[in-house]
């Protein structure tokens, strides 16, 4: 809810309420803009005192020569370089004449329902659930308008916010260096910087340090969002965790480069940013021209990490999803690529699609290998044409058969590549991503499609309508293995080069609105060597991801963990794999491999017929289960119980959505001698209320297992796992 109050000074001060939290920014007899809180929720009164009490600063610059009028010690909410604040500017434009200033000031605003869409970009929105506040800014001398665009999702607890810039000059061009889609200054800075990064086969793990007066920052310039940081940055106060402690987290909607960053400037305040990453980022804007940021999603929690997680869950499945997908239980699939590699034929193929089906999968999904004369990864990305001999026939034929053994199929591609031995590559060498005399790199014998050029867009489009269309194909992993490197087009001009990076996002984007929207019954999952993509501009187009190439179950506690700290549970898919595990060589029993599987998506992606009898038995019996509870993990409330601080144990709960079904599983690493028995505490429950756990006879009361818990029982091995089954019976 949006509400304004005008006091007698002429300030307006807008609230910016969810149900648990506001913003409030407020608009001073200056014009200009200011941030005097994020919080708890506060109903709105005058507040301007919060601007006012703010104490003279020494050696500090004073606006329009007033004392205690400083900009740099004021909350703003989109500072400038050049005046009063020599602070980490959100923004840095150079102007035609080559000045650097800008003095943007509140010109008028607009208050409206039903959040828009952004041209071009992913957003999340809602129709009975978003309201929003433009603030329109201008810089007359300039004739810069800004617009920055706060919608507020009451319901859901969150804000988004972005940034357009309008170049209303009618005879100069404007050149952006920077342009942060959320700057937020907070008067505090007692705060540890709370992040997820990793690499390749080991994202997102979470990282927590004290903030320090000066700069922290992390971001990607790869030209994706990266395995090393996700977009995701939080601010919490000391010894947060999952139920205690003030978060305030950042969000982006975007899945280029990018950098968050937390400056805690000389009088204990601190700058928290998001937006593309500046670094080799310039966009030059003509008359009348305009630049739209992706947006930032802005949640504020008070009681620690949890109902943060739970809130951006909710908002993603509602919002941000596709309405098709995000309440739609997925299929159970089982991956041909840990299982066969290259290395396939038409009948193996067939015969493990028709194990799948035995065992309960519900979908087969053929990865790489299927096109072109690719038997290794040395080869034919680019030529997107089936390998007949491969697949013993035409694909069309291949998904029939596999269709008869009673089970869908799925395909993967990788449309943003070439390889430097392909058809596509011999025909279009200038489509690769390269500098002209300069030689390419190539990152897993390949080259990156130059997504800023238009005509690159459009042949992936026709070739995916084609497939698509003369297919019967009901999923699609769209993988992208490498990253960006000799950054250059020769599609955009000299003046232009800076720009690739984010074009290259729009023409990826533009791509995926048009494919995903023309073939709706699609289930697409993105992929960029696991989780190098993973972020939540990728989830508004393809509803889940594969969270990483590491399947190792004890390697996958901690990516999880991480992982779900965003993004909800139905997004992120979780296999069960072979042992010795193909990444860590570890040996997990599969009741392990598949209750971790559990916490997320379920799906195989081993050789079904190359293991026992016995681990078939356990594995058809682990997916009946998951079929029953499916809902309760992928539409329900997660509580993560242990493994915050990446120890010994990790546990986790889900809440069906009817609060009757509660799953609970539990797993301890490493094996200790000689520790008697401890108990598990759950939460989110209702104290007062009747439990049955599995089939024991005895009752629980919600109040029992919230404050004694379960019984772990004897763990006398490494990676040993239970899983819990709990009804609410009255
Ligand atoms: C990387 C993916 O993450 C894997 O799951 C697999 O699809 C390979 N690419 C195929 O090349």
């Amino acid at each position: 809810m949006i509400s304004i109050i005008e006091n007698d000074k002429k300030r307006k001060l807008f609230f910016l309420n969810t149900i648990s939290t506001s913003l409030v920014v407020m608009v001073h007899e200056d014009n200009y803009v200011f941030l005097p809180y994020w919080g708890s929720r506060i109903e709105a009164i005058d507040i301007d005192y919060i601007i006012d009490g703010i104490t003279e600063a020494n050696y500090m610059a004073d606006t329009d020569n007033r004392k205690k009028f400083q900009l740099e010690v004021i909350p703003q909410i989109y500072p400038s370089y050049g005046y009063t604040d020599l602070k980490e500017p959100a923004f840095h434009f150079v102007h035609k004449d080559g000045s650097r200033i800008t003095d943007l000031r509140y010109k008028s605003h607009n208050i409206y329902k039903n959040k828009k869409k952004l041209e071009g970009l992913p957003t999340v929105l809602s129709e009975d659930d978003s309201e929003v506040l433009e603030l329109v800014l201008f810089d007359d001398l300039k004739q810069v308008e800004v617009i920055i665009t706060l919608a507020v999702f009451e319901k859901h607890n969150a804000i988004t916010k972005s940034v357009k810039v309008i170049n209303k000059n009618s005879a100069d061009s404007l050149y952006i260096e920077k342009i942060a889609s959320a700057n937020m200054d907070i008067q505090d800075s007692n705060f540890e910087f709370l992040h997820l990064a990793g690499a390749w086969g080991r994202e997102c793990h979470i990282k927590r340090r004290k903030l320090e007066q000066g700069m922290q920052s992390i971001g990607s310039a790869r030209g994706a969002s990266g395995h090393g940081q996700n977009p995701f940055a939080a601010l919490i106060s000391p010894n947060t965790d999952e139920n205690n402690g003030e978060v305030y987290a950042m969000n982006f909607v975007y899945s280029g480069n990018f950098t968050a960053s937390a400056e805690v400037d000389m009088h204990l305040n601190t700058r928290f940013q998001m937006g593309i990453n500046s670094f080799d980022f310039g966009w030059t804007l003509m008359p009348n021209e305009e630049f739209q940021t992706p947006e930032v999603v802005l949640v504020y929690s008070n009681k620690g990490l949890g109902e943060m997680s739970r809130t951006f869950h909710k908002l993603y499945q509602d919002c941000l999803m596709s309405r098709k997908y995000a309440y739609k239980e997925r299929p159970i699939l089982i991956n041909s690529w840990e299982s066969n590699y290259f290395d396939f034929n038409k009948e193996s193929l067939l015969k493990l699609a028709e194990e799948g089906n035995k065992i309960g999968a519900e979908l087969f999904v053929l990865d790489d290998g299927w096109f072109g004369k690719r038997d290794d990864d040395k080869s034919s990305l680019g030529d997107w044409t089936p390998n007949e001999k491969k697949l013993g026939g035409s694909l069309s034929n291949l998904i029939d058969e596999v269709n008869k053994k009673g089970i869908s199929f799925g395909l993967w591609v990788e449309p943003e590549m070439v390889s430097p031995d392909s058809d596509l590559f011999r025909k279009h060498p200038e489509w690769a991503i390269q500098v002209k005399n300069r030689k390419i790199e190539t990152s897993r014998h390949q080259y990156v499609l130059d997504l800023s050029n238009p005509e690159v867009c459009e042949y992936i489009v026709n070739f995916m309508t084609e497939l698509l269309s003369k297919n019967n194909i009901s999923y699609i992993k769209w993988d992208m293995n490498r990253n960006i490197t000799n950054m250059g087009s020769s599609y955009l001009s000299p003046e232009r080069q800076k720009e690739q990076a984010h074009r290259y996002m729009l023409g990826l984007y533009s791509v995926l609105e048009k494919i995903v929207n023309a073939f709706p019954n699609v289930l697409f999952e993105s992929c960029a060597g696991g989780g190098g993509r993973c972020d939540a501009g990728m989830l508004y187009y393809m509803p889940q991801v594969w969270t990483s190439d590491d399947t190792d179950a004890i390697e996958r506690l901690a990516i999880q963990y991480g992982a779900s700290l965003i993004y909800p549970s139905i997004s992120l898919a979780c296999h069960i794999s072979d042992i010795p595990n193909h990444q860590t060589h570890r040996k997990e029993r599969i009741e392990t491999r598949a209750n971790v599987a559990s916490w997320g998506n379920l799906g195989l992606e081993l050789n079904l017929n190359k293991i026992s009898e016995e681990d078939k038995k356990v594995i058809s019996e682990k997916l009946e289960l998951y079929k029953s509870i499916r809902s309760t993990v992928q539409f329900g409330s997660l509580y993560r119980l242990k493994g915050l601080d990446a120890g010994n144990e990790y546990a986790w709960l889900y809440k069906s959505i009817d609060e009757k079904t509660i799953v609970v599983t539990y797993v301890q690493i490493n094996v200790r001698p000689n520790l008697v028995t401890k108990r598990l505490r759950l939460q989110g429950l209702d104290a007062k209320s009747q439990y049955k756990v599995n089939d024991s006879s005895k009752i629980y009361t919600g109040e029992e297992l919230m404050n004694i818990g379960l019984l772990l029982g004897e763990i006398l091995e490494d990676a040993l796992s239970y899983q819990w089954i709990i009804k609410k019976i009255s």
